[in-house]
């Protein structure tokens, strides 16, 4: 866990230096009214244009997690050009550079890495209330007889974890794989640590693959980071 700035609309809520790039936050206005003048300027015009094709709450959280993105820009010595979607949905940076965005209710997060033949995922997930049909629609059959078997009052904690993990895994993998990607696909065994491990059961016996997975949390939110190589070419 680490500190959050206090709130402002499209504010900076922190920036750190994780394991597998840098992290930034930018604070979220509830509801769903069209993004002011003030937050639309600090984006590139090209993303500016895209953000106004967007309607309601989708505009605030393109326009969150763009900002969050452009937060660390500097910091990597990245130029800062458009980063629209490509069409899968994913980022597009330049060459050497890899990213992925996350938003959840009043944060947007971006994860930014330099590197060639890797892929990076983060996603954050709520854990303050439980969503009932999540563990059977995204943990396989071994992963939820675990769960099951954990105290009552741990059981949604630790299938928001998974999920989480798994949803940072999809972005992660996709640039490697275009293709859908099933919560079967992967199971997941989170570490006490924050330290995940990850096992492929994909589809098409794709790879192999080398999958990093970390948690961590922001207040009863799970923050999850994934970063995924061809293991041929992982040191
Ligand atoms: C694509 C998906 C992972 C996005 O997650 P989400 O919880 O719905 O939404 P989030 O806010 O966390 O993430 C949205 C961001 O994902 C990114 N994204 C979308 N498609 C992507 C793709 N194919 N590859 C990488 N990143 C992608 C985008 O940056 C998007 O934000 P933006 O449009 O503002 O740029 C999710 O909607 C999905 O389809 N999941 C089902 C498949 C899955 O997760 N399988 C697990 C495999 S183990």
């Amino acid at each position: 866990m680490f500190p959050v700035l206090p709130y402002a609309p499209f504010a900076p809520a922190f920036r750190v230096a994780l394991p597998f790039g840098l992290l930034a936050g930018v604070h979220l206005p509830p509801g769903s009214d069209p993004v002011g003048h003030p937050a639309m300027v600090r984006l590139h015009p090209d993303e500016r244009d895209f953000a106004r094709t967007l309607g309601g709450f989708r505009q605030v959280q393109f326009v969150g997690g763009r900002l969050a993105l452009g937060e660390l820009a500097n910091e990597l010595g990245l130029r800062r050009g458009p980063v629209l979607p490509n069409a899968h949905g994913a980022p597009t940076l330049p060459a050497g550079f890899v990213a992925s965005i996350s938003h959840k209710r009043d944060l947007a997060v971006a994860l930014v890495a330099r590197g060639h033949e890797v892929g990076i995922g983060v996603d954050i997930e709520d854990t303050d209330r439980e969503r009932p049909g999540v563990a059977a629609r995204v943990l396989r059959a071994e992963e939820l007889a675990v769960v099951q078997a954990l105290p009552r009052d741990r059981q949604w904690v630790e299938t928001a974890i998974r999920f989480s993990v798994k949803e940072s895994v999809y972005k992660a993998l996709h640039p490697f794989l275009l293709r859908y990607i099933g919560f079967g696909e992967v199971a997941v065994w989170p570490g006490l640590d924050g330290i995940d491990r990850v096992e492929p059961f994909l589809r098409g016996m794709e790879g192999p693959f080398k999958f990093e997975a970390r948690h961590a949390w922001i207040g009863d939110r799970v923050l999850s980071m994934v970063r995924v190589r061809a293991a041929c070419t992982a040191p």
